[in-house]
């Protein structure tokens, strides 16, 4: 009896303490039907916003817009290049801050997805690698390769290490429920054949051996070895099974807009589509869906990828740049969002039983076990609206559109029925004022003096800026005979050159002769113009720019840019070959070696006094300006319509590089009529891609452009609204 009494009062301890422990470790494992949380089946939604595509002090506002909107979980690439400018040294401060970042979503009150990659795309520069990267002896990115896979492991080790020391894992009481190794490297996989089914598989393995507690995943990969969910991406997922019948069906990227490159018209997705795509994917099973983006933000400095990315990153997503609401895109979400966790309990515990209710007409119905009962109904026509019966109840249907029923009676959202308003941003001049403007020359006659640099023939640009620049001047010189017969008025000889990429502006003895430009088609670009050459000695100064490294593409990491070709044509002996000359080499521009941008500017440089209406005579210039910061609290944006192309910095802060480059192409209207469009249509076209530039620095009092004025004959003003 004693014996007894006591074995059961210790049972009763351990009990309490393993229940106890239970609570404090959280868990998150998955089924066949979803992300299981805890012990319960959820279905989560899930939007991405990246957090150096924002400033920190913008964090909180947009997660508690996304959770307002009905958001579970926020969805983060992690951005290696930024964390680890060079091997071994780390910034996570300030937009790089992402334990902050993870701990502003954990107090909001919601879930993370940490996609570490570290391979992202993202429209971000080299797709999220580090430059180094590429000059470690031997390396070869995304493959079956030692130097590769050790740095690979080497940064997703440090970045879930960071996650645990801070207990950020939901397995720890944190807010990660989830994490993705690589990023649609499926295509890559298959075009590399073994090599590439080996790097998943070492992949998949390094990532889950590194013990998060959380389920890992790898989206557009369709031999993802278990126990790594494979996920998808696209405007659609309705086609999409995992490829073990024990995985659930996520949805990683459902491209609620798309983004813009310079040149390009801007993109919208209507909502209504989108929302036609969510719950066609929710009705056939899908248990988790990630807007991407949620809100896209801006790519400040030189973050854009592309090349020729904008600096924008709005992307149409329901939080627009300025972390303002879009509609009717994020009310309209929102109801969605709402009809869907009304059903959540149907659809984790049931499938869907599909009957037919016309030619283009379906219902999927959950019903689970102790009586719940969802249903989704569908006309799939494209541009006929249908009434069905079901349940002995009538129902129209708009085109295209998709009617949840919570209780499979009452239909509660359809999603081409939308009852928001369209929001339109206005831009209003603000009361600050500009005090002075002053400028600086970039000295092109004197080029090359002092230049370290020198090869016979011309050099690869990022191998040899290493991306510390936009900028690569290329300088030779060219001896003229006095008895050239273009020197007694006849034809005028012309210049060739040749660039792999981005972007070139021509320079012969100091004056401009002009440009050309590739396009995120055609990187490749080739100037032909005149060559005003004189008898003696001739300067030729080529400035090759870069517009953002590439993110996407296979083996993008050999692609090569900068000049590869010069010739000099209409010469008494024909063309002159120069490619093989000699070449001096000057990495980056003046005022950025001296470091013009730094807040507190350089006194040694002689500022020019300016004004406004003065036109100058150079083409390349610098241009600063103060200003008092403009009252108020509402988000800032400069309208650069009346410049060039350069880059622009705010109390030395870089809001990124600017270019008035028109959108070419057709434009497709986007006025949804209730009938199906195609997934995105285009604006713009005809007018430069991207006119405003967002700034949200606590700004005090000081601007300052890299402009080089290409297309507007030097004059310029400068007007920014809020
Ligand atoms: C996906 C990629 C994302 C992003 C997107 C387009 O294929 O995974 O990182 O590049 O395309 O915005």
């Amino acid at each position: 009896m004693e014996t007894n009494s006591v074995s059961k009062l210790l049972l009763l301890v351990f009990t309490v303490l393993f229940v106890g422990s239970e609570l404090i470790h959280c868990s998150v494992t998955y089924d066949r039907k979803a992300i299981i949380i805890n012990g319960q089946r959820r279905i989560l939604i899930s939007g991405s916003i990246h957090y150096p595509r924002s400033t920190p002090e913008m964090w909180e506002d947009l997660i508690g817009k996304a959770k307002d909107g009905g958001l579970d979980v926020i969805d983060t690439y992690v951005f290696w290049n930024v964390h680890e400018p060079s091997p071994g040294n780390y910034n996570f401060e300030g937009r790089y801050d992402l334990v902050r970042f993870i701990k502003t979503v954990q107090r909001v009150g919601l879930y993370v997805h940490l996609r570490i990659g570290p391979y992202v795309c993202a429209e971000w520069n080299f797709g999220g690698f580090p430059v180094w990267l590429n000059y470690v002896p031997g390396i070869s990115f995304r493959t079956d390769n030692g130097p590769f896979k050790a740095a690979m492991q080497g940064f997703t080790q440090k970045i879930v290490q960071m996650m645990k020391n801070e207990k950020l894992f939901q397995s720890q009481g944190g807010p990660i429920i989830l994490s993705q190794i690589e990023n649609e490297y499926g295509p890559e996989s298959r075009q590399l054949g073994a090599d590439g089914h080996a790097y998943t598989n070492w992949a998949a393995k390094m990532a889950v051996g590194l013990g998060t507690g959380v389920p890992w995943v790898m989206c557009k990969q369709d031999d993802a070895p278990d126990p790594v969910i494979n996920t998808c991406n696209g405007f659609y997922c309705d086609y999409f099974s995992p490829n073990k019948p024990y995985k659930p069906n996520l949805w990683t990227e459902s491209w609620s807009g798309w983004f813009t490159e310079f040149g390009g018209p801007i993109y919208q997705r209507p909502v209504q589509d989108l929302a036609f795509a969510v719950a066609r994917f929710v009705q056939k099973g899908g248990s988790l869906f990630n807007y991407y983006m949620y809100h896209g933000g801006t790519n400040f400095g030189r973050s854009a990828g592309g090349p020729f990315i904008t600096t924008s990153y709005d992307y149409d997503a329901p939080i627009d740049e300025y972390g303002l609401i879009r509609e009717p895109k994020y009310g309209h979400l929102k109801d969605l969002h709402k009809a869907i966790k009304q059903c959540e309990h149907a659809l984790v515990s049931s499938d869907p039983t599909v009957t037919s209710l016309g030619t283009y007409e379906q219902a999927h119905v959950f019903s689970s076990k102790n009586g719940a009962c969802a249903a989704f109904l569908a006309n799939y026509h494209s541009n006929s609206a249908a009434r069905v019966k079901f349940n002995n109840r009538n129902y129209d249907l708009p085109p295209w559109s998709i009617s949840i029923l919570p209780d499979c009676r009452t239909d509660v959202f359809n999603t081409a029925r939308v009852r928001f308003q369209t929001s339109q941003i206005q831009m209003l001049p603000s009361n600050s004022r500009l005090l002075s403007w002053e400028t600086y020359d970039e000295d092109v006659s004197s080029l090359a003096e002092s230049s370290k640099i020198t090869a016979s023939g011309l050099l690869e640009q990022i191998s040899t800026t290493r991306d510390t620049s936009d900028y690569l001047w290329y300088i030779t010189s060219v001896d003229i005979s006095s008895s050239e017969s273009f020197l007694r008025g006849r034809n005028k000889p012309s210049i060739t050159v040749h660039s792999a990429g981005h972007a070139v502006h021509v320079f012969i003895n100091g004056q401009f002769s002009g440009s050309a430009f590739g396009t995120s088609k055609d990187r490749s670009c080739t100037f032909n113009g005149p060559a005003n050459l004189r008898a003696g000695t001739n300067k030729i100064a080529l400035l090759s720019v870069a517009v953002g490294l590439p993110n996407v593409g296979f083996h993008f990491e050999t692609w090569k840019a900068g000049i590869t070709g010069v010739l000099l044509n209409g010469l008494d002996h024909g063309q002159k070959d120069l490619t093989w000359q000699k070449w001096s080499y000057q990495i980056g521009l003046r005022g950025e070696a001296m470091n013009l941008v730094a807040p507190n500017g350089v006194s040694s440089v002689d500022w020019e006094k300016d004004s406004l209406a003065v036109r100058s005579q150079s083409q390349l210039k610098w241009h600063k300006a103060y200003f008092n910061a403009p009252e108020g609290v509402e988000p800032l944006a400069l309208d650069l319509s009346s410049m060039g192309k350069g880059q622009v910095w705010i109390n030395g802060q870089s809001i990124g590089r600017y270019w008035m480059v028109y959108a070419k192409g057709s434009c497709s209207s986007c006025n949804y009529a209730g009938t199906y469009r195609p997934a995105k249509c285009q604006l713009g076209c005809g007018q430069p891609t991207q006119r405003w530039y967002y700034f949200s620095i606590q700004l005090q009092h000081y601007i300052l452009i890299l402009s080089k004025i290409l297309f507007l004959n030097i004059f310029f003003h400068i007007n920014w609204c809020f």
